[in-house]
């Protein structure tokens, strides 16, 4: 038994042969983070270091932490939602060597157990999705977070929550901010939650999305690419906001405007991406139509009141594999998708690989940024540069090729006279 078996915490390594025929599956469509593997293997910036990861954990992630492996590191990596896990995916990791604690359906017990496993690995570097890594290192091992010498995060949630850490002055180690790095939120965030929302809601209730009338909660980059999609399968879609200029920018894409509550009573679809708790609340749910159908995007399953809509009900029952049935004493029936966590992970394989290309080429050089160049505590942007080399390797694998600013124009743009 290799090592990684020996400590891994997965459901069956039984399922490891089609976990890796899916792990080769995005490898091919993923020619940035090729790329990297080939320069990291080369250039070993990782080498003999522990790097834990807390990350969706489907194909995609796994073979970043293969690419990070490839790089000389001791990897580590548990999930960053229960419901996200793929078992044939977490068996296939631990085959190639990585030390994996995930499984479908873990109980919040569980979960939190994976999560302490992977940073009782005793890390030098995380990359962390939510912040749920950073949580525990401050609330309960802050003699632990002060010796990492830091770490990425991926997501708008997590970047929420370091910030305040930060602006606190308690966050104890540097972290790049990789969500907002233009090539992750305009591509990631828009193109990806875009496609992928509908991915999971179209092959979960395998209804018609054409003619009915969509209800996007926050018009953030992942709801853009949400109304957008929508608005491309023939929907009438509604936006709510809080945002006023946001709500504006919704407006003059074409969308129709309004407060939730309102919004409440044409929706068949819901779909909250905010990143914010209870968005969608009682007051709403008790003006939604019959058959109405609530599905979350945002990184925690907080964004639907649960609390509400079960007190509502008079009957609960699933009614599909990842549909719950919510009954209210009036014979309405509401639909809940993947207990209001994230519709594209937890009732679909996420965001396109081509897509997750951008994002984990990110990620991947981030770590080796914080590894190489020892930054203080506090949360830190990606530099420039790094962000428009993605850009580049992106357009270089499609073969694309555009103009430069020629020795003229850049003396006409530098000069005021
Ligand atoms: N599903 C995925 O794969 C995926 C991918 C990336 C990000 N995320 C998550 O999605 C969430 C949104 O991310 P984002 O990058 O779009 O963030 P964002 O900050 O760009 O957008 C959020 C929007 O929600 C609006 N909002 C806040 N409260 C609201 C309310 N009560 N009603 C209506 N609108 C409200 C805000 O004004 C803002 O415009 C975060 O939790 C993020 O972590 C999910």
């Amino acid at each position: 038994m290799s090592q990684a078996q020996d400590k891994s915490q997965i459901r069956d390594f039984e399922l490891a042969g089609q976990g890796e025929l899916k792990i080769d599956w995005v490898r091919d469509h993923m020619p940035l983070l090729r790329q990297l593997e080939e320069r990291f293997r080369a250039e070993q910036p990782f080498a003999g270091k522990r790097i834990s990861m807390c990350l969706h954990l489907e194909a995609k992630t796994a073979y970043l932490a293969l690419v990070v492996q490839a790089g000389g590191a001791d990897v580590a990596i548990a999930a960053s939602n229960p419901l996200s896990t793929q078992d044939d995916v977490a068996a296939g990791l631990v085959k190639r060597g990585v030390t994996t604690f995930a499984w479908y359906g873990a109980t919040q017990d569980e979960y939190q157990g994976h999560l302490r496993a992977v940073l009782d690995y005793d890390p030098i570097a995380v990359i962390d999705d939510g912040a749920d890594l950073a949580t525990i290192l401050h609330q309960e091992r802050p003699e632990q977070a002060a010796r990492l010498i830091g770490g990425c995060e991926e997501t708008t949630t997590g970047i929420i929550r370091l910030r305040a850490m930060s602006e606190e002055g308690i966050l104890k180690y540097p972290m790049i901010a990789v969500n907002d790095a233009d090539c992750k939120h305009l591509f990631d965030n828009r193109y990806g939650t875009g496609q992928s929302v509908w991915d999971g809601v179209m092959r979960t209730t395998n209804l018609v999305i054409a003619g009915k009338t969509v209800v996007v909660v926050g018009y953030g980059w992942c709801g853009k690419g949400v109304a957008m999609r929508a608005k491309g399968l023939g929907a009438k879609v509604i936006v709510t906001e809080v945002d006023p200029i946001r709500a504006v920018e919704a407006a003059m894409d074409g969308f129709s405007v309004m407060p939730i509550v309102e919004a409440a009573e044409h929706g068949d679809y819901f779909i909250t991406v905010t990143g914010v708790k209870h968005v969608i609340h009682r007051a709403a749910m008790e003006r939604m139509k019959d058959g109405a159908i609530l599905g979350n995007a945002g990184h925690f399953d907080v964004e639907i009141s649960k609390p509400d809509l079960a007190s509502l009900a008079k009957n609960v029952r699933r009614v599909r594999p990842n549909i719950d049935e919510y009954q209210f004493a009036d014979g309405r029936r509401i639909y809940l998708i993947a207990e209001g966590r994230l519709v594209n992970l937890a009732a679909g394989d996420g965001h396109p690989a081509e897509v997750m290309d951008m994002t984990f080429a990110l990620q991947a050089l981030g770590l080796r940024e914080v590894v190489q160049h020892r930054y203080e505590p506090g949360l830190h942007m990606i530099p420039r540069a790094t962000d428009v080399e993605v850009a580049r390797m992106r357009l270089q694998s499609w073969g694309v090729s555009i103009d430069h600013l020629t020795d003229a124009q850049e003396v006409y743009l530098h000069s005021w006279h």
